[in-house]
């Protein structure tokens, strides 16, 4: 097995960290869903030293995420834990951030209505939850890449493809999160920030 890499990962880290460091500043401990290759793991656990960060992700990553975390340890960054969304085995810790990125396109929509489900049963009262990724807006993809990789996702897998926002604000909302931010990123990203009441 060859050491996982994300481009996408080393290009948005930094812009992503300088929003995190403002809505994370008073929060201790995150759980991250979806960890992929853990690239965001162990940049953010080392720019934020003040969280603890758990990564976590379906267990056929966990090898990956885990030759990251062997590569950059941080005395704050937790080894991942299995979650896959879809079942039951969620941690029962209750975190007051929870951080998702590139997740929401790639799951199938029931898989997208059980996280922020499950975000809303383990994020404390003044929690934040932030999703990183493309969003569609009204029925519309406005950027020409953003309907490009929309396509591409759609070939590869049928239950794939970005997400319309009211529709993920709205399962926020059943869960108890109420919209604080939603942040343009480049490359036609959002980075959106919800709090649970
Ligand atoms: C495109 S990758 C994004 C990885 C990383 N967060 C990033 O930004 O590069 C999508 C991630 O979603 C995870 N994922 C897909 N379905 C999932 C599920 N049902 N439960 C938990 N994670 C899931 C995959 O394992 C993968 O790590």
């Amino acid at each position: 097995m060859a050491k996982p890499f994300s481009q996408a990962c080393a290009n948005n880290q930094e812009i992503i960290c300088g929003i995190l460091e403002r809505v994370f500043a008073d929060k201790k401990s995150v759980l991250e869903i979806g960890s992929g290759t853990g690239q965001h793991g162990v940049w953010f656990a080392r720019k934020l030293p003040h969280l603890s960060w758990q990564m976590s992700d379906r267990e056929q990553n966990h090898a990956g995420i885990k030759w990251w975390m062997n590569d950059y340890p941080a005395p704050n960054l937790l080894p991942p834990i299995p979650l896959d969304v879809l079942n039951d085995h969620w941690p029962t810790a209750h975190y007051d951030a929870i951080y998702s990125a590139n997740t929401a396109h790639i799951m199938p929509w029931e898989a997208v209505a059980a996280m922020i489900s499950g975000i809303g049963e383990r994020l404390v009262s003044g929690g934040v939850f932030c999703l990183y990724g493309p969003m569609k807006y009204l029925g519309v993809l406005d950027a020409k890449t953003n309907i490009a990789f929309n396509y591409r996702l759609q070939q590869q897998f049928a239950h794939q493809g970005i997400r319309e926002f009211h529709d993920i604000n709205g399962l926020a909302t059943e869960a108890g999160l109420v919209l604080r931010e939603d942040n343009p990123m480049p490359a036609n990203n959002r980075l959106i920030v919800w709090q649970k009441i």
